[in-house]
C-alpha cells in the first residue's frame, strides 16, 4: 500500500496503556471523534502518590478488553467496521505499554486488520490536528505532562522537530512534587491549580530557570527545590510545617506561576525565532487555566492561532493516538505484529512506523 492508494474514510480504533489511563477511542478520518473511552487510575495511586508500574499493568489488563468494547458500543460499530488499529508503542512504562500491544495484536490477528504503531509523545505533540484539522502550518507544539515537558516544531502531520526538552523534571512532574510539599493531594498539578485560586502570585519570590538566553531546554527542579526552602529554611531541623490558609492559597499561586511563567517564557522564545502560524498544547499540564489565560494574553503568543484543545484531549486519552494512527496509516506506515514495546520517545523528525524496533 502507498500513500497515494489511501484516500477513502478512515476509521481508527486507538488503544492507550502507555502509564496510569487505559483509554481506548475510534475516530474517524483523523478529526471526527467517534467515542473517546479513558479509565484513570488516580485512585489507585494516590495512596503512593505516583504511578507504581505494576499495579498500573496489571489493572490495564483488567480493564483493556472492557473498555474497547465499550468505545465500539459507544460508537455504535463492530470490530469488522474498523479500518486499522493504533496502539501506543513508545514511550512509557513497558508492562503497562505490552498490555495496549497484546490487545491490539489479538484485535488485529482475529479480525485481520492493520496494526500502527503510535509513538505517545508524537501523539501529544499532533493533538492539534485532532482538535483543529484546518491548523495553518508551520506550527509550535507545546507537550507538557508528568514524564515530558518539550517545544516541537511542526512543519507537516508526521514531521516534527523538537527544539528544546526538560534537562531533570517535567513541568507536571514538578507540579506534582511541589504539591506533595505543600501537604496537597495527587496528581498535583489540578490540587496546585484549586488550591491557588485568589491566591498572589507575587507573595513568594520563587525562581524561574531559564538556562541562559538562547536555550528552549527546561529545568524545574530548582523550583521545587526553592519550594522546599521556603518552606523550611536550610539548617532548620524543625519538622516540615503544612502550611494552610492565605499561605498556602499564596504559596502554591507563586508556584504555578513560576512553572507556567517558564512555559510561556520558552514558547515566546521559539515563536520569535521561528515564524509560526499557530501554537498547540498537550499533555496533562495543558489542562491548566491559567496557562491558557497567560497564552492568550502573550504580546507574541496571542497573536497565533492558538490551538488549546478540549480537556479531554490533553490528558492520556485514545483519540490523539488514533488521529496520529490515522495519518500513519495512510502513509503505508503498518507495522509488523512483532511491533514491540519501547521505553523512550522518538526525538522528533520524519514518523517511520515501519522502522520501529528496539
Ligand atoms: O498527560 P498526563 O495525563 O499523563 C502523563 O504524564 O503522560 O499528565 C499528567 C500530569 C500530572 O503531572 C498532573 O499533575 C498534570 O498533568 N496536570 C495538571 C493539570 N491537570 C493535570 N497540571 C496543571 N494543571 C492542571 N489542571
Ligand atoms: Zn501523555
Amino acid at each position: 500500500m502507498t500513500a497515494t492508494e489511501i484516500n477513502a474514510t478512515d476509521l481508527i480504533l486507538g488503544i492507550e496503556t502507555s502509564c496510569d489511563e487505559t483509554a481506548a477511542a475510534i475516530v474517524e478520518d483523523g478529526h471526527v471523534v467517534r467515542s473517546n473511552v479513558v479509565h484513570s487510575q488516580i485512585e489507585l495511586h494516590k495512596r503512593w502518590r505516583g504511578v507504581v508500574p505494576e499495579v498500573a499493568s496489571r489493572s490495564h489488563t483488567e480493564r483493556i478488553l472492557p473498555i474497547v468494547d465499550q468505545a465500539l458500543t459507544d460508537a455504535a460499530l463492530t470490530p469488522d467496521d474498523l479500518t486499522a488499529i493504533a496502539v501506543t508503542q513508545r514511550p512509557g512504562m513497558v508492562g503497562c505499554l505490552l498490555v495496549g500491544l497484546a490487545a491490539a495484536k489479538a484485535l488485529s490477528f482475529r479480525f485481520a486488520k492493520p496494526i500502527v504503531g503510535v509513538d505517545h509523545v508524537q501523539a501529544h505533540v499532533h493533538t492539534g490536528f485532532l482538535a483543529d484539522p484546518d491548523m495553518p502550518l508551520p506550527a509550535l507544539a507545546l507537550v507538557a505532562s508528568g514524564g515530558h515537558t518539550a517545544i516541537y516544531l511542526v512543519r507537516a502531520r508526521g514531521d516534527t522537530e523538537r527544539l528544546g526538552t526538560t534537562r531533570d523534571d517535567a513541568a507536571g512532574e514538578a507540579l506534582d512534587k511541589g504539591a506533595n510539599l505543600l501537604g496537597l493531594t495527587y496528581p498535583g498539578g489540578p490540587a496546585i491549580e484549586n488550591a491557588a485560586k485568589g491566591g498572589n502570585p507575587r507573595a513568594f519570590d520563587l525562581p524561574r530557570t531559564l538556562l541562559g538566553r538562547d536555550s528552549l531546554d527546561f529545568s524545574f527542579s530548582g523550583l521545587k527545590t526553592a519550594l522546599l526552602y521556603t518552606l523550611k529554611p536550610q539548617g532548620d531541623r524543625a519538622p516540615m510545617p503544612t502550611p494552610t490558609g492565605d499561605t498556602l492559597r499564596d504559596l502554591a499561586c507563586a508556584y504555578q506561576e513560576a512553572t507556567v511563567d517558564v512555559l510561556v517564557t520558552k514558547l515566546r522564545r521559539a515563536a520569535e525565532r521561528h515564524p509560526v502560524k499557530a501554537l498547540c498544547i498537550g499533555g496533562g499540564v495543558a489542562r491548566n487555566q491559567r496557562l491558557r489565560e497567560r497564552l492568550q494574553d502573550d504580546r507574541v503568543l496571542g497573536t497565533l492561532r492558538l490551538v488549546l484543545p478540549p480537556m479531554e484531549f490533553c490528558a492520556d486519552n485514545g483519540a490523539m493516538i488514533a488521529s496520529l494512527g490515522s495519518h500513519l496509516y495512510r502513509t503505508g506506515q503498518i507495522a509488523p505484529l512483532e511491533l514491540d514495546a519501547v521505553a523512550t520517545a522518538q526525538a522528533g523528525g520524519k514518523i517511520d512506523a515501519r522502522r520501529r524496533r528496539r
